[in-house]
């Protein structure tokens, strides 16, 4: 079957490697994808955002089955193109990926159902927020309400910062649009928790746990960023939390959102935060994680892509989703000064890998031949072993050998979870 992946980022690298073991996958296409993902899928420069472009895209290049990774092609209706024009497609309908489309839409939901979250207002007022400011205590948590590039939360310690992220969103429209409406969150303490999971709808079936790190800096110093490395699985989910998240959380969630005539087929994240009074949701995203998937697909020992075409066509309880019981990490190298300013261009030498060990390239191009970088993240390097510090050393010691002007990375990436193993 020839395949088609619509994004290009260091998961939908790694989302092409795991597609390149499936036994019935032919050809493999990426667009746009960037030019580390050209050494493994044939990249076009067509925008993840232009519906039309890669409709016909699709329709000239005979795709048999379609990928559709990213948050903003999936908010825009891009699965609903394609299959209207006979494609199948991974990922959920316009209709259900308003879960992570609008955090006012999910908060709701969440509200209506009894699904765990933390407690929260909504204003589309700025006067009326600031009102509601004045009276709460702090830290609080104001969040805009569309897609912000993962910068729509902002944590504030005083009303001064309040106010300031009040007039960023909805006066400035630093977002744009999504800072239209805002919610305003009470603030929760526990460790955080990915987990991506694939659902047809019927059947939620959870894939590996895992650990972001979201900060900049050591320590979680610094400013946020789309994510500095991962691990896999998380520590912190238990068999106890494992099962009180399906109950109180998974499949409330897909139960939820089938009675809301919005049934959702595709990869579900859950962002969880392990409470004092339980687990509770922090986020939802419509999509893979990124950079979680570079640690959650190379531990996965069966076919991604039967267990997409399953999730797809409603048949995913018949179908294998094993794990291994290998720990996985990766070490994100970004340009140095990421997130506010960088410079780009520079050349990068990639490591040779082994067994057990990936480069999944985010931001960098091909520039006569050479690849050099082009984005804030550039590259993970991954690993995976049979223990979590094995994996953490193994992924440290390629991130090492990456080498191009600038090249950051942070020190501590599973330092946590090994903390909380004991280790
Ligand atoms: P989000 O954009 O909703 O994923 O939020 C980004 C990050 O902000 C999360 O990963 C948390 O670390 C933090 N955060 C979001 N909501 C809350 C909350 N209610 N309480 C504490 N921290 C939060
Ligand atoms: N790593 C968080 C996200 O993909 O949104």
């Amino acid at each position: 079957m020839d395949i088609m992946v619509i994004g290009g980022g260091g998961r939908e690298h790694a989302v092409i490697k795991a597609l390149k073991r499936s036994k019935n996958a032919g050809k493999i296409y990426c667009l746009p994808g960037n030019g580390g993902i050209a050494a493994d899928a044939e990249c076009c420069p067509i925008k993840a955002t232009d519906i039309d472009g890669v409709v016909a895209f699709a329709t000239s290049h005979g795709i048999d089955f379609a990928v559709v990774t990213p948050d903003d092609p999936l908010v825009l209706g891009m699965v609903d193109a394609l299959e209207e024009a006979g494609i199948p497609c991974f990922g959920p309908n316009k209709r259900a990926a308003i879960i992570e489309g609008s955090k006012i839409f999910s908060k709701q939901l969440m509200q209506k159902y009894g699904i765990p979250t933390a407690k929260c207002a909504v204003f589309d007022d700025p006067d009326e927020a600031i009102s509601y400011l004045e009276k709460t205590s702090y830290p609080t948590v104001i969040k805009a309400d569309g897609l912000a590039l993962g910068k729509g939360a902002v944590i504030v310690n005083s009303l001064e910062e309040a106010r300031a992220a009040v007039d960023d969103m909805m006066v400035k429209k630093v977002f744009g649009a999504s800072g239209s409406r805002v919610l305003i969150e009470e603030f929760l303490t526990g460790p955080e928790v990915s987990v991506l999971s694939f659902t047809d709808g019927k059947t939620i079936v959870p894939m590996i746990s895992s650990m972001d790190h979201k900060r900049a800096l050591d320590g979680d110093k610094g400013l946020n960023t789309g994510g500095m490395g991962t691990v896999a699985p998380n520590p912190y989910y238990t068999e106890e939390v494992q099962q009180r998240c399906m109950r109180e959380i998974f499949l409330p969630t897909i139960n939820a959102m089938n009675s809301e005539g919005r049934t959702f087929k595709g990869c579900l994240y859950f962002g969880l935060m392990i409470t004092a009074d339980g687990p509770k949701v922090i986020e939802y995203n419509c999509r893979f994680g990124d950079p979680e998937t570079q640690v959650v697909l190379p531990l996965l020992e069966s076919d991604l892509l039967e267990i997409m075409i399953a999730t797809r066509n409603g048949t995913l309880l018949e179908t294998p989703v094993r794990f291994s019981k290998d720990s996985a990490c990766c070490v994100v190298v970004a340009s140095s000064g990421y997130p506010t300013k960088y410079k780009t261009g520079f050349e990068i030498t990639l490591p040779k890998t082994s067994d057990g060990e990936e480069i999944y390239v985010a931001g960098a191009k091909l520039e006569d031949g050479r690849l050099v970088t082009s984005g804030g993240r550039v590259l993970g390097a991954v690993a995976t072993a049979g223990t979590l510090s094995k994996a953490i050393k193994k992924a440290y010691a390629l991130a090492d050998e990456v080498s191009f002007e600038g090249a950051y990375k942070r020190g501590d990436i599973g330092a946590r979870a090994l903390a909380a193993l004991g280790e």
